[in-house]
């Protein structure tokens, strides 16, 4: 799908289900508090700093670090960020591909579930690498290309939804281009709760994981 048609989906989504999880396209409340539990705990603590949740859609996922931070949410869903806003992130309407923020000026960038419906998706980690602060951290969630269990769904997919798939090793590349270190993976199981770490790539979790998170802590 074109951008301009994932903005009208996300937005007719949260017309639909309100600041339900369903309008951010997670498979169950389950499935999504799973992941944002393990995600925002292997992320460890943040308190008193400045947060961008990018693709923030209704703010269900950065909604935990609101009470003991700064949090913007940057979505082009104007419909979902009105959820987001009543969630206490604050929010601007703009394309991933071009923030309006300077250099430097995040502590923690999270991008969750988003690259995969992005075609420029390295125009959209070289702004978000911009846009984090020396020593700060950046975390993409996203979908696992190696998977087992995708490959078989791809199968008896009617429609390409989604445009893109990342292998873990392709994401550890930019992170190191756009200037990241001590780079960590945090492995998915759905519909299993639970998830694995590791510093690469591995056999195992490579097959089955079905989404991942990395994370990198930008270069002084
Ligand atoms: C699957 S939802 C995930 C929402 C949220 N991160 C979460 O995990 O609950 C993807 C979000 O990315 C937004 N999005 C996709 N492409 C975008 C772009 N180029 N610029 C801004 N937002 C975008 C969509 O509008 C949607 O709200």
């Amino acid at each position: 799908m074109s951008n301009t048609n994932w903005k009208q989906y996300f937005d007719k989504k949260a017309e639909t289900h309100g600041a339900a999880v369903q309008s951010s396209d997670y498979f169950n409340e389950e499935s999504f508090f799973m992941q944002r539990d393990n995600t925002l705990r292997w992320l460890g603590e943040v308190k008193g700093k400045e947060v961008l949740d990018a693709g923030c859609g209704v703010g269900a996922f950065s909604e935990p670090l609101v009470q003991h931070n700064t949090v913007y949410g940057v979505d082009f869903s104007v419909k979902s960020l009105e959820f987001a806003a009543a969630r206490g992130l604050k929010t601007m309407s703009e394309d991933l591909t071009a923030l309006p923020f300077e250099k430097g000026k995040f502590d923690v960038v999270l991008c969750i579930g988003v690259i995969q419906l992005i075609e420029q998706y390295e125009d959209v980690i070289k702004e978000l690498a911009r846009v984090t602060k020396p020593g700060g951290t950046l975390l993409i969630q996203t979908l696992n290309r190696s998977s087992v269990q995708r490959k078989l769904l791809k199968l008896f997919e009617k429609s390409k939804k989604f445009d893109r798939m990342y292998a873990m090793n392709e994401l550890k590349q930019l992170y190191v281009k756009y200037g990241f270190e001590q780079i960590e993976f945090l492995h998915i199981y759905h519909p299993f709760k639970f998830v694995t770490k590791s510093s690469g790539e591995g056999m195992l979790s490579d097959m089955f994981c079905t989404s991942f998170a990395i994370k990198g802590r930008k270069k002084r």
